[in-house]
């Protein structure tokens, strides 16, 4: 079964069909004489050539935008709800496990997990974050130095009298814990093949964590092989990031294929909890209509929340530590607590 899931890793699904831009409809919104839809050019608005698209990467913050300029819609193109503080815990345990998936490369899921699990931990939750990428990008996102470290998920999943509590290594953000990896984790895809009940592992190692943390989040790799296969069993939610970039819809109906296969065949609870646009630039026309596809492909499952580009990610990457601490004030961190906010209302606190 899992040779049908590897089958088809990094090949091309059917596609989403290609973008149309919306023909001008009569009735739409008005700001003085001038008629726009939100998605569609204004008339005195030109697109930015390539160099001036650059240049507006590096403009500095602005505050977090729930509702875009003049028109009461929200990044997605959407009415923005009004997102509920979450609700604090008396106690910890009962953990939701959801996995960051996208087999694309470079799409925000080590971005995403490191500084939803550190927003999560501001809203009070107690948090288990597992590197299940053999490149290791997680660990070394939180300060790790991959060849220092002595245990790792590889172990966990591996060797019978390696325990998770041998395995887990507190971050520098107290009430988030760590599942390291490294290389090691590459041959775990390949000796699992010959294991019975081989899919499962993950789940049966993340067992004695369910009682301790509120969330469980898994960084997965960019593949749809076994690993992967692994987390999405052991998951009761998928968020998939997704660059909003028009070539970041590729393959999305694959990635949609195996999830409906694993809850088929190997996990019923398994739900998508959201699809996440990263990389957003609303100054450009590009941003805004892929964001209008995914939103057109996908529906509610879009976040409202959308994660726009910042060279700040890159930096508090290799300061080792999550934006939310490295850039407390930026629009990057505003940004993931408003994710954790959508996240917990829609499927933790609901
Ligand atoms: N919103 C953003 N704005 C600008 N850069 C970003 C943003 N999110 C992530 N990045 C940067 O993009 C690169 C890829 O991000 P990340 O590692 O999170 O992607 P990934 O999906 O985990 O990649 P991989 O598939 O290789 O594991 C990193 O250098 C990261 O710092
Ligand atoms: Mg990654």
């Amino acid at each position: 079964m899992t040779d049908s899931f590897q089958e088809h890793a990094g090949s091309s699904a059917p596609e989403m069909p290609p973008l149309v831009r919306p023909p001008v409809p009569d009735q739409v919104h008005t700001q003085g004489d001038a008629v726009h839809l939100p998605f569609q050019r204004r008339q005195d608005e030109t697109s930015p050539t390539p160099a001036e698209e650059l240049a507006l990467l590096d403009e500095p913050d602005q505050p977090v935008e729930l509702v875009a300029a003049g028109e009461p819609l929200g990044p997605t193109g959407r009415p923005m709800p009004v997102i509920p503080e979450p609700r604090p815990l008396a106690t910890h345990g009962n953990a939701r496990v959801i996995s960051m998936c996208n087999q694309k490369g470079g799409v925000g899921k080590t971005t995403t997990t490191i500084n939803l699990g550190a927003s999560l931990v501001e809203y009070g939750r107690k948090v288990l974050l597992v590197d299940f990428d053999p490149q290791g990008s997680l660990s070394v996102g939180l300060g790790l130095n991959p060849h220092e470290i002595e245990l790792t998920v590889y172990n966990l999943l591996m060797q019978k009298e390696v325990t998770l509590h041998d395995v887990v290594v507190p971050t520098g953000v107290p009430g988030m814990d760590l599942l390291p990896s490294n290389i090691d984790l590459a041959a775990a895809e390949v000796q699992l093949v010959h294991e019975v009940g081989r899919e499962q592992t993950l789940q049966r190692a993340l067992a004695p964590a369910m009682d301790e943390y509120d969330v469980i989040l898994i960084d997965c790799q960019p593949s749809l092989g076994l690993l992967t296969v692994n987390a999405l069993t052991a998951s009761q939610g998928v968020i998939v990031p997704l660059e909003c970039e028009y070539f970041a819809l590729r393959g999305v109906a694959l990635l949609k294929t195996t999830i409906d296969k694993v809850r088929e065949r190997l996990n019923p609870a398994l739900e998508i909890d959201g699809v996440l646009g990263t990389m957003f630039d609303g100054r450009t026309l590009h941003s805004r209509e892929v964001m209008q596809r995914l939103v057109e492909a996908w529906g509610d499952k879009v976040f409202h929340t959308v994660i726009r580009r910042t060279v700040k990610f890159s930096d508090s990457t290799v300061a080792g530590e999550p934006i939310t601490t490295y850039a407390a004030t930026s629009q990057g961190a505003d940004s993931y607590r408003m994710l954790a906010r959508e996240v917990l209302a829609r499927c933790l606190d609901g």
